[in-house]
């Protein structure tokens, strides 16, 4: 049985699609902790499923290398085997990453490497990008840059805004999500040579 421990920021909606998936116990894998850097609102779904939260707020400390350190420590209280952030909207200090990779995995609400960042819904809309879509990719130094081990199209609508577009993104980011730490549970897919082949290739 896969373990996981996932952070977040926000709403926690794909969190949410996540505990739902993993309460089935069919699923290959199980929550044992979710972790946010502030009071995120998508704590409460851990806590409805009696899993257990953690919170490190990036606010209370001096640098992102000082908040990664204690991030560190919280996860490894929990020694997960894979580390998956579902709407962490901070950049993991690389000393995080290297502790973890490629056991971490990242969700984006747009066609990587196709607007990255913070604000992937926004620039596709402002591109006028008639296209986007989702993402599953391994977390590296880069922002949003690692390889890539699911995306999918969206389209974009006539008179979407962010919000109409990102709610149409994020069925589609759960279910490759969802998808991609199945497949990471049974073996099917080796997040090792997922990363080995992406350093090949650079
Ligand atoms: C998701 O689209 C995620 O990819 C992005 O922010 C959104 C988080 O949504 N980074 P939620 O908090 O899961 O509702």
């Amino acid at each position: 049985m896969l373990t996981v421990a996932v952070l977040i920021s926000g709403a926690g909606s794909n969190l949410r699609a996540l505990l739902d998936a993993a309460d089935d116990p069919d699923y290959p894998a199980r929550i044992v902790a979710v972790g946010a850097d502030r009071e995120a609102d998508g704590l409460a779904h851990a806590e409805a499923y009696g899993i257990p939260t953690f919170m490190v707020p990036y606010a209370g400390f001096d640098s992102r290398e000082a908040w990664g350190t204690e991030l560190d420590e919280q996860l490894r209280v929990w020694r997960p085997d894979l580390v998956v952030l579902s709407g962490l909207m901070r950049l993991l200090p690389p000393a995080v990453v290297e502790a973890w990779a490629p056991r971490i995995v990242n969700t984006h609400p747009a066609y990587l490497p196709e607007f990255p960042g913070a604000h992937g819904v926004r620039d596709a809309l402002a591109a006028g990008a008639t296209q986007t879509g989702a993402s599953v990719i391994l977390v590296d130094d880069g922002v949003d840059s690692g390889p890539i081990l699911a995306q999918e199209r969206v389209p974009v609508l006539p008179g979407d805004d962010e919000h109409h577009l990102h709610e149409r993104i994020k069925p589609v980011e759960r279910r490759l999500l969802i998808d991609v730490v199945r497949r990471v549970a049974t073996g099917d897919l080796d997040l090792v040579a997922a990363s080995a082949s992406a350093s090949r290739t650079l």
